[in-house]
């Protein structure tokens, strides 16, 4: 503990001050996609194919090349998609609160007025799908997220034996924060759930569709085809964005569901907008065109960030690896690298890190009410620091998980 301790003092000498707490793009990210700020420089270029002028109102639910983009992006048709604003965690809050205020179209009752209802979240995941729940009065309650998908057996128990349980958060692909990828049995087995709720919805957050670090993206069954195939065609709202694949701060975002259910939806969103920027989502077409485009863009991306997740996950081998107390994700994709530690030591982790200067995800944020009942998951978001930057950060993680193991030890030897 003493040349723990000292490697300790040594690195707090240095006033560090790197972060690893979210997942932002690095500035060099963030350059692949800057000539399509220059995509739109003439009037027609403003202009969509069928004559509509991006820069005037019009075209509620998207201009049809952005829909087909998206569309094609998710593996769907155009006619299931309405293309937003930038942020696809603004359309997962409003597709709650719509049915909050206003019921599904499977049943009108607004949620709010059928008492205390409930969302599934399988843990650990991502923080902002726990605050919607937690800013709307939702209840939220833990399902394990196993290595191919949330925990099926209890998914299925729960959702067909309690009407109060109206949804489900799903981060099928490259999930945040362990990177897994849902298997088509998983999927299949989601799509065919019998819910005792019948306006029960699934949000299923494709946000990492085609963020593969190595190679390809995995394949996977097409959600909504599937859960129309096995009876269930409104079951499933689907969301993506391309806030990691051009500009989180000013990419498209979508949402997709069943004809029924984009209808209803658009319906009420007439109401909050007249559109969203088109002129967004026309630069956006400009520049990638096509799927391909997309397909090449994102091996870009990969270049930059798969050496910071290798660099992490050699690092946490090298120091870890063999001592017992920890075990990691390795993704194949997505933005983030779990790190399950030493039971009872991720909040001490985090206090460790903060006073060498190291910001993380705070610990419990994983966890729906901020509450790891282990206090054993930590969120490592390796993409924007440089790399130098993120090895010192590394170098420090490790210390502070055996520094933050060997106390807890020592107290539980008291
Ligand atoms: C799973 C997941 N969904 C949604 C988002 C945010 O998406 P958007 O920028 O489209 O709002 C993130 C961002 O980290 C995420 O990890």
């Amino acid at each position: 503990m003493k040349k723990l301790r000292a490697e300790y003092a040594e690195m707090a000498s240095h006033g560090y001050k790197l972060n690893m707490a979210r997942g932002v793009l690095s500035k060099a990210q963030l350059e692949l996609t800057q000539d399509m700020l220059t995509a739109l420089v003439t009037p027609d270029q403003c202009c969509t194919e069928s004559g509509t002028d991006c820069r005037n109102y019009g075209l509620l639910d998207g201009i049809p090349e952005a829909k087909r983009l998206m569309a094609d992006i998710l593996g769907i048709q155009p006619h299931k998609v309405i293309v937003g604003g930038n942020s696809s965690l603004n359309l997962m809050y409003d597709a709650v609160a719509r049915n909050l205020l206003f019921g599904t179209e499977d049943v009108k009752e607004p949620w709010a007025k059928q008492g205390k209802i409930k969302f599934i979240c399988p843990v650990p995941g991502y923080d902002r799908h726990f605050a919607i729940c937690e800013a709307l009065g939702i209840e939220m309650i833990n399902v394990d997220l196993l290595d191919d998908g949330p925990d099926m057996d209890a998914v299925e128990k729960l959702v067909s034996s309690d009407p109060q349980i109206k949804g489900m958060w799903c981060v099928p692909k490259y999930s945040n924060p362990t990177g897994t990828v849902y298997s088509d049995k998983v999927i299949r087995r989601i799509a065919s759930l019998k819910p005792a709720a019948k306006d029960f919805r699934v949000f299923w957050d494709n946000a990492y569709v085609v963020h593969s670090l190595y190679g390809e993206p995995a394949k996977q069954l097409e959600i909504l085809a599937e859960a129309e195939k096995q009876g269930n065609p409104n079951m499933i709202y689907e969301f993506a964005s391309t806030s990691k694949i051009s500009f989180p701060g000013s990419g498209v975002a979508v949402i997709a569901s069943s004809p029924e259910n984009i209808e209803e939806i658009k319906h009420r969103m007439g109401v909050q907008t007249i559109g969203h920027d088109k002129l967004n989502q026309m630069r956006h077409v400009r520049y990638f065109k096509n799927m391909d485009g997309i397909r090449e863009h994102m091996k870009e991306h990969a270049a930059i960030i798969a050496p910071k997740f290798k660099l992490v996950t050699d690092t946490l081998k090298r120091e870890l690896d063999g001592l017992d107390i920890a075990r990691w994700t390795e993704p194949e994709g997505g933005y983030f690298v779990s790190l399950d530690i030493y039971i009872g030591s991720a909040s001490r982790v985090y206090i460790l890190m903060s006073e060498l200067g190291v910001t993380l995800t705070p610990a419990g944020a994983t966890f729906p009410y901020h509450l790891d009942p282990n206090d054993r998951n930590l969120r490592i978001a390796p993409t924007f620091p440089p790399i130098d930057e993120l090895k010192i950060a590394c170098d420090a993680l490790c210390l502070c998980v055996r520094i933050a193991a060997l106390e807890r030890l020592r107290h539980h030897k008291k």
